[in-house]
């Protein structure tokens, strides 16, 4: 069973309200919610007030948060007083990613560990009984519209093998250039959770677009 998860960060800003109703009134099981800080990745995107907003205004939807900054441990309690549901952070700068994620549970939400395409993805399975989520980027973060990279696939399968075979079942989701051909590369390999952005948010149909995304 496939969630999808659109990422607003391709979304129309000056609509975005009734965007995210659209998606999730055709079958989206989350919103995606990009943070970037400028300086952990390069790029600025959108953070705490507007997650607010948005779920004040949705207070029913699943709020999937990726931080892409540089202090997830000092802003997940405002992201959490603010609505996020799942709060998701880049494993590769931590030193001591089990106290991330404790930090982040402290808060009273799920916590999820992302990784670049370059990590190896053995690193993290020692982390795999400790999260809800496992976010394997299929592009380098920072920027919506990338090519899907084919090898994200493998590492989607070799993660899904190490959980059966630790008996564990987080969430393993997929992040950059999903489409309908690669999202079902990748649900085939093990992913259950979709994120996709421009392929919901540029399309002429965002509805039809998660419906055909929510299909596979
Ligand atoms: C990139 C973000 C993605 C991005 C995906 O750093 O984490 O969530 O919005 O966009 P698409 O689906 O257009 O590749
Ligand atoms: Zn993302």
């Amino acid at each position: 069973m496939i969630t999808l998860s659109p990422s607003i960060l391709s979304a129309d800003f000056a609509n975005l309200g009734a965007h995210c109703r659209t998606v999730l009134d055709a079958g989206a099981g989350m919103l995606h919610f990009d943070v970037m800080d400028g300086h952990f990745v390069p790029n600025i995107s959108f953070g705490v007030p507007v997650l607010a907003s948005l779920h004040k205004a949705l207070p029913d939807a699943f709020y999937d948060v990726h931080l892409m900054i540089s202090d997830p441990v000092t802003y997940a309690p405002a992201f959490a007083r603010a609505g996020a549901s799942c709060i998701t952070f880049r494993v590769e700068p931590v030193q001591d990613v089990p106290a991330v994620i404790r930090a982040i549970r402290d808060c009273g939400v799920q916590a999820g560990i992302s990784l670049k395409p370059g990590t190896p993805v053995e690193s993290v399975f020692p982390l795999l009984p400790l999260v809800d989520m496992v976010l394997v980027m299929s592009v380098e973060p920072g920027f919506g519209g990338q090519a899907f990279q084919p090898a994200a696939v493998e590492r989607i399968a070799a993660l899904r093998d190490a959980c059966r075979a630790q008996g564990v079942n987080p969430h393993i989701s997929v992040d950059g250039g999903i489409n309908a051909e690669t999202g079902a590369l990748c649900a085939a390999a093990g992913a259950d959770v979709l994120v996709a952005g421009s392929t919901v948010f540029s399309a002429a149909d965002p509805a039809a677009a998660v419906a055909a995304l929510c299909a596979l």
